[in-house]
């Protein structure tokens, strides 16, 4: 199955990344949010991005064409079209059921249903669904635009054909799938990632070491863009948080348990960069404040 139009329900982080490289890709986009602020301010978001893909010689298309490619709208009513629609609206069960529900009625029937879900199982989201053989787990990494790796987790009832045409849509848009063949807790990838985390924090909390010598040492050492504590300001320390969470709840392994500092923040509105002020601060125009 060729996938050429996608639909996109939520237009935060991670739904703008994806429709982004969706568009420079070819394929037509339609991103659906609760308001048109929300859906307007994700464009210049893209809009400045696919810019600097542009000045990089990165995408040889201009600007219009890419962006020709992305509809926005409050109105599911313009989804019948999708081949495939990717749900990346907050981590949140019932909201991510209401979604699924309303998406069996608005989508054609061979249309493919996948979540961005960080750490919720899939067959958990694809419960709700009438066509749960053609639901699976489609997890892009942030930033969307940057990262190659996407995860394609097959649900208990996803079907092989499922995961194909998964695998070649990531592939179709130039990333790189990584197959995860069983639903479990925090998939492949943040299995191994969030342990990191988490210790990171607790050397942190124990004052073993700063903020800064953690993510440098990180970065330096093992030949990693950022270290554990910058891109936790760049996911979103509530993302993270709710991802430890459900994989705590589910497997009960203390190594996920979320660590008291990073519950602390969470609580008190430190969510990274999109508050202004996570493990680091930063200015109104995204760049770390200097200490
Ligand atoms: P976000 O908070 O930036 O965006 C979520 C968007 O969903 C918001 O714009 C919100 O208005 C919208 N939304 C809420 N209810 C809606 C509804 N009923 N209909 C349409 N839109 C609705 O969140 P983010 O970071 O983009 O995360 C989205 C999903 O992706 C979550 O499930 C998260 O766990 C997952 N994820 C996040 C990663 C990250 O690095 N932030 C990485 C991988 C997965």
């Amino acid at each position: 199955m060729t996938i050429s139009k996608v639909l996109i329900i939520g237009g935060g982080l991670m739904g703008n990344g994806i429709a982004q490289v969706c568009a420079q890709a070819g394929l037509s986009v339609l991103i659906t949010d609760i308001n048109q602020e929300i859906l307007d301010r994700g464009l210049k978001n893209i809009a400045w991005s696919v810019g600097k893909f542009i000045e990089k010689g990165k995408v040889k298309e201009s600007l219009e064409s890419v962006m020709g490619r992305i509809r926005t709208s409050t109105d599911w009513g313009n989804a019948p079209g999708a081949d495939l629609a990717i749900e990346a609206v907050f981590e949140k069960l019932e909201l991510k059921h209401e979604i699924f529900k309303r998406l069996d009625e608005v989508c054609g029937s061979e249309t493919i249903f996948a979540t961005n879900t960080s750490a919720i199982p899939i067959t958990e989201i694809a419960a709700v669904s009438k066509r749960q053989e053609k639901v699976l787990g489609l997890h892009f990494f942030s930033p969307v635009p940057m990262m190659e790796a996407v995860e394609v987790i097959k649900g208990v009832r996803t079907s092989e054909e499922t995961m194909r045409a998964g695998v070649d849509f990531v592939r179709s848009i130039g990333k790189e799938p990584i197959r995860v063949e069983s639903d479990v807790p925090g998939f492949l990838l943040n299995r191994i990632n969030l342990v990191g985390y988490v210790e990171a924090i607790h050397l942190l909390e124990q004052g073993i070491g700063t903020v800064e010598d953690i993510d440098k040492g990180v970065r330096l050492a093992f030949g990693r863009r950022m270290g554990p504590l910058e891109t936790g300001d760049l996911v979103g320390l509530d993302v993270s948080y709710g991802a430890l969470t459900a994989i705590y709840e589910e497997s009960k392994d203390v190594r996920y348990y979320p660590p008291q500092l990073l519950r602390r923040k969470v609580k008190s509105g430190e969510l990274g960069r999109k508050t202004g002020r996570g493990w680091y601060e930063y200015n109104p125009d995204g760049s770390k404040k200097e200490k």
